[in-house]
Order: structure tokens, then C-alpha cells, then sequence
């Protein structure tokens, strides 16, 4: 079976940035995540794995993990209120909030409809989406769509994981992988300050949904011998994840290369001339694997996966906060956002650099 090759029309705003199809505006990027830091050896106590395995299999050095105490409404709500202060605009003003994640502590209420109170937004729309970790451009493209209809103003895009209650503890094929965090966009209109979206490409082949899901976790793995109280949490909806690791990594960079191929073509450049990739941070073997293929230079890719492991949906957000604050986006860039993940789902979107807000929620961080 050919998995996942793309199929339907790239979305590109018009070149004059005006028109019909103007392309909203990224006007910030927050992030926020938990204070505990997780290491490699940290894992070493307690499952048959190694910091040597764990950094050459996937780049991994570190991970956050919430405490007890924190929930993705916490962890979402700080990214979101990064994002809207570094923006300086007011929750009144958000007329929309689309919420991921793979690890949601409920089927319903909503994420999106118990941050839209926290943060004391006015009664519009609130949605959770599900696209597993290409849930943030799934959820910017539909800002686009939702902005450039009419129908919002400012969309709010939350991207919020606690995979630390999704892993099974004892499996050490994923367990070692996955960290916590939140990210959020913030979307305006085309007069708004910011980065305007350029494209946008979707894309999901469900004949792959087998190679990463989740299960009922088994009664004998509901406790891991000699773990941490974080071992311990309630699990996500009472399921774990599993993987089918080796076609997850070819599927991955496959599609990477594919997106930034089908993004640069749509809007007329060079696969060149994008100045970075801000990929889903899976693993740097998959990045470093796409990039030969694209021929493109490692630093090309804007990376923190070592220090925070696959964050999910949550990951391209955090990723770029951190990069754009440590002013690795020039005005005028064109900044390539690209997810891949369950599914099997991918999504990538074009950014023209520019004022973007960074707002980094440094709180919990020591
Ligand atoms: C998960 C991944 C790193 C595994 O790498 P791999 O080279 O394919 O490794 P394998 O699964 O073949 O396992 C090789 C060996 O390492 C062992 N192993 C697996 N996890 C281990 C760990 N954490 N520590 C030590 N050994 C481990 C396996 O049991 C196996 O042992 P065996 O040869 O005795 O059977 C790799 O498949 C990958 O990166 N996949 C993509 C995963 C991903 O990014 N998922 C999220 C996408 S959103």
C-alpha cells in the first residue's frame, strides 16, 4: 500500500497580499511548559532504556512532565495567555478558540469551551479538533478559513498535550519519546500586524490509522514497578499509546519532504528559498532524514526536541516561539510550518515572516 500521497489543491493567498484571498495574519505565538524536567538517566531508574539509546535513536535528551497538580486547561491557558498579551490584545476580542490534543483528560466538555471561560472570552466559538499532532495547522487553516469568510475576527489556536498520562509507562518504545507543553496562535485579519499565511496544504490517508492509535491499557501495567509519582496520573481517558515505530518514521519523512516540495511549488519559489522549517519535532532522525532529501542544510530546521521530546500538536508552536524569540525569523522569511502525525493526517502552511508576537510563558519554567 502507497501511503499517504497528497491529493487535494494547495491554498495560496493572492502574491499582492490583497485581493480575494488576502492570507490572515499570525500576530503571535505563545508557549508555556510544565517546571519538571525529565531526564534520560531520570528514565534509566526505572525502565530497561539507556540515554545512549534514547539520543541516538531520536535526539531526545530531556522531556517536561506535569505534576500532579497541573491540567491541560492550566498548560493551555498559559500558552493562550502568552499569546494575547505579547499581541496586546484583549480576550474580549477572541470571537473563536479551536482547541487540540491527542491527550484530553474528557470527551466533552470541550478544551476550547472551558478555556474560552477561563480566559473570559466572549460567548463565540469554541471547538476542540482532532488531527493528532498536525492539529495546530489544521487549526490554522481553518482560522484562515473562518477569518477570511467573515465569520471571525480573531481566532485563538490552542495546541495543549499531557502525553505523560497517555504513555504506558512500562513500554519503553514510547514511553521514552513523548513530553508535555502548550502552544497557541493567535490570527487576525490580513490588515492585522504579523506573518501573513502565504499556503496552506492538508492532507490525511486513513488506510494509516493502524500504525499509531491508542489501547485500553492492560491491568497489570497500570502501576510501573519503581516509578514516579508521575507514572502514576490517571490515564488519558483510561488508553495508552502504540506504534508501529518503523512505518510512523517512514511515513514521516515522506510527507515532510512532499508538503515543503507541494508548499514552495504553489506559490511559485525554490524549495531553496524557504529559510526554515518548523517541522513536527518527532525525532531528529526523521528531520535530519528529510532534510538530506530536500537537500537542504540540518540548520534549516528549527529545532528543541532535545529538550523536550515530541510535544504532540503542541510541538511546532513551541518550537517556533523559541526559536523566533532567540531571533532566528527575519522580516520577509518565508518560515515553512509542517506536521505530520496520526491518522495518518499531515498538514503544512507558508509564512511570510513578520511582526509576529512572541509571548513565552516562562513561570513554571526554574
Ligand atoms: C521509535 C524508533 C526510535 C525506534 O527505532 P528503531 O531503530 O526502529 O528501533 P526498533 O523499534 O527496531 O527497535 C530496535 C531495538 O531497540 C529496542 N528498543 C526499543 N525502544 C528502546 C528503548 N527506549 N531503549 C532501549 N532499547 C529500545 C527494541 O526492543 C529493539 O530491540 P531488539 O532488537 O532486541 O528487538 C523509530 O522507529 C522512530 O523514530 N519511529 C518514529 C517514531 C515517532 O516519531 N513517532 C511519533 C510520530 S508523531
Amino acid at each position: 500500500m502507497n501511503l499517504a500521497e497528497p491529493m487535494g489543491p494547495v491554498w495560496r493567498a493572492d502574491a499582492s497580499g490583497s485581493g480575494t484571498n488576502p492570507g490572515c495574519r499570525v500576530m503571535a505565538v505563545g508557549s508555556a511548559l510544565p517546571a519538571k524536567r525529565v531526564t534520560n538517566s531520570d528514565l534509566e531508574q526505572f525502565l530497561d532504556t539507556s540515554d545512549d539509546w534514547i539520543a541516538s535513536r531520536t535526539g531526545i535528551r530531556e522531556r517536561r512532565v506535569a505534576d500532579p497538580g497541573e491540567t491541560l486547561l492550566s498548560l493551555a491557558a498559559r500558552a493562550a495567555t502568552a499569546a494575547l498579551s505579547a499581541a496586546g490584545v484583549e480576550a474580549s476580542e477572541v470571537d473563536t478558540i479551536i482547541c487540540s490534543s491527542s491527550s484530553p483528560d474528557d470527551t466533552f466538555p470541550s478544551l476550547a469551551c472551558r478555556l474560552q471561560a477561563e480566559l473570559g472570552c466572549p460567548h463565540g466559538t469554541a471547538f476542540d479538533l482532532q488531527a493528532a499532532c498536525s492539529g495546530a495547522i489544521y487549526g490554522l487553516a481553518l482560522a484562515q478559513s473562518l477569518i477570511q469568510t467573515g465569520m471571525s475576527r480573531h481566532v485563538l489556536v490552542v495546541a495543549a498535550e499531557i502525553f505523560s498520562r497517555l504513555v504506558d509507562w512500562s513500554d519503553r518504545s514510547t514511553a521514552v519519546l513523548f513530553g508535555d507543553g502548550a502552544g497557541a496562535f493567535l490570527v487576525g485579519g490580513p490588515d492585522s500586524p504579523g506573518s501573513q499565511i502565504v499556503a496552506v496544504d492538508l492532507g490525511a490517508d486513513g488506510r494509516g490509522a493502524g500504525a499509531l492509535g491508542t489501547l485500553e491499557l492492560p491491568i497489570e501495567h497500570r502501576v510501573t514497578p519503581g516509578g514516579p509519582e508521575y507514572t502514576a496520573s490517571p490515564r488519558s481517558l483510561g488508553r495508552v499509546v502504540t506504534m508501529n515505530g518503523r512505518e510512523v518514521f517512514r511515513f514521516s519523512t515522506k510527507i515532510l519532504e512532499q508538503v515543503v516540495l507541494r508548499l514552495a511549488d504553489a506559490v511559485g519559489v525554490e524549495p531553496g528559498q524557504i529559510s526554515t522549517v518548523v517541522s513536527h519535532q518527532a525525532n531528529s532522525r526523521i528531520l535530519e532524514t528529510a532534510a538530506g532529501r530536500l537537500k537542504f542544510p540540518f540548520e534549516r530546521f528549527m529545532t528543541n526536541l532535545d529538550m523536550i521530546g515530541n510535544t504532540s500538536s503542541a510541538s511546532i508552536p513551541l518550537a517556533l516561539a523559541e526559536g523566533a524569540a532567540a531571533g532566528d525569523c527575519v522580516e520577509g522569511d518565508l518560515i515553512c510550518l509542517v506536521a505530520f502525525g496520526a491518522g495518518l493526517t499531515w498538514g503544512g502552511l507558508l509564512l511570510s515572516w513578520g511582526s509576529t508576537a512572541i509571548g513565552i510563558d516562562q513561570g513554571a519554567v526554574p
